[in-house]
């Protein structure tokens, strides 16, 4: 149970424009939360650097693109804090004293770790990329925070926080308290082409397409690919529009959609334009107040700095704790 003043901690790397998939799989999540919770969402930029430390300069653009997205999906900095990582540099202190209570072994063993290093293709893993979950554990414990929201590819590096909380607790006395992940149940969200909706494949429909753009996307989507004529009958089930009518259309409308292609009753841009009469509006809203914020950028960076102060007050009290508990100054 999640109790109004437990705290909950999550982060995003900046990695520009949140997309359907990180809105509905995340964000989304995050702003239910700050209804009954404790928030704090950081934007993680120096997680950024861990796997490309050479694009430095395309950091800055897209925390604000990532910013004006949290601000339009309704995260509210009066409800919220809302800062940047670096902006709270007690984390980068934790981080340190963390890699010296932890074996290199933990890390290597890490999934992510293989992975990433596999899926980038990159020749010689820097100390840091190592070194991730390591600063992620920082950022959480920074904050004894109750909850991490996050998605089940993020379970190990949760699991990893616990251990080093464990293991900083047993050599310097009680500091920290064990998170726990709270996953978020995660709609399936496929991309344009069918495949998992991600950057990478450019495939993705992003809370900053208006509609003229989000229309033309849903309706040259991948469908049920046994369906190729009009008058073929289709599969609802393995049709990626309908994973998006599951999200947005409702009960009855979508089950009339779901009846008109098992019969060919309907045609596929019948049921797309079905579709858009849902997805379109709740996503214009968002758009709408991400563009306002995106307009007055200098807002934006005001927002995060003054988060970043409050979230600075709680760190430097857990630093000051960290410090005596280690007790290495005379
Ligand atoms: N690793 C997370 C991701 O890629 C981002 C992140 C960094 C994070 N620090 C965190 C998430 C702390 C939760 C808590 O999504
Ligand atoms: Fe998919 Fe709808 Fe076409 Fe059926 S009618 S294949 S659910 S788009």
């Amino acid at each position: 149970m999640v109790r109004p003043k437990d705290r909950v901690l999550s982060g995003m790397r900046p990695t520009g424009k949140v997309h359907l998939g990180n809105h509905l799989g995340a964000l989304d999540n995050w702003v239910t939360l700050q209804d009954d919770v404790d928030c704090f969402f950081f934007v993680a930029n120096w997680h950024a650097l861990t796997t490309d430390s050479s694009h430095t300069d395309e950091i800055p653009g897209a925390t604000i693109e990532m910013a004006a997205d949290w601000l339009g999906a309704g995260l509210s900095p009066e409800r919220s804090t809302l800062f940047i990582q670096s902006q709270v540099p007690e984390h980068a202190e934790l981080h340190l004293l963390f890699s010296m209570v932890t074996p290199v072994g933990w890390l290597e063993r890490v999934p992510t770790y293989k992975e990433m290093v596999e899926q980038l293709g990159i020749e010689s893993p820097s100390y840091g990329l190592l070194g991730y979950p390591l600063l992620q554990a920082a950022d959480i414990l920074m904050y004894k925070a109750k909850y991490v929201p996050v998605g089940v590819d993020q379970v190990p590096h949760i699991e990893l926080t616990r251990e080093i909380a464990r293991r900083f607790n047993g050599a310097f006395g009680q500091v920290f308290p064990e998170p726990e992940a709270k996953l978020t149940e995660i709609p399936k969200v496929p991309g344009t082409d069918g495949r998992k909706m991600s950057k990478s494949y450019d495939n993705c429909i992003y809370l900053a397409d208006p509609p003229e753009v989000i229309t033309p996307k849903i309706n040259t989507m991948v469908t049920d690919p046994a369906r190729k004529r009009r008058s073929d009958p289709g599969n609802p089930e393995v049709c990626p529009v309908f994973d998006f009518h599951k999200i947005f259309t409702p009960a009855p409308e979508r089950d009339a959609c779901a009846v008109g292609c098992r019969t060919a009753g309907i045609g596929c841009l019948d049921c797309k334009g079905v579709l858009l009469q849902h997805l379109l509006p709740p996503l214009a809203e968002i758009r709408e107040r991400r563009q306002r914020y995106v307009a007055k950028p200098r807002e934006i960076v005001d927002i995060l700095r003054e988060g970043s102060t409050k979230a600075r007050s709680v760190a430097q009290a857990t630093m000051e704790h960290v410090r005596q508990a280690l007790g290495i100054e005379p």
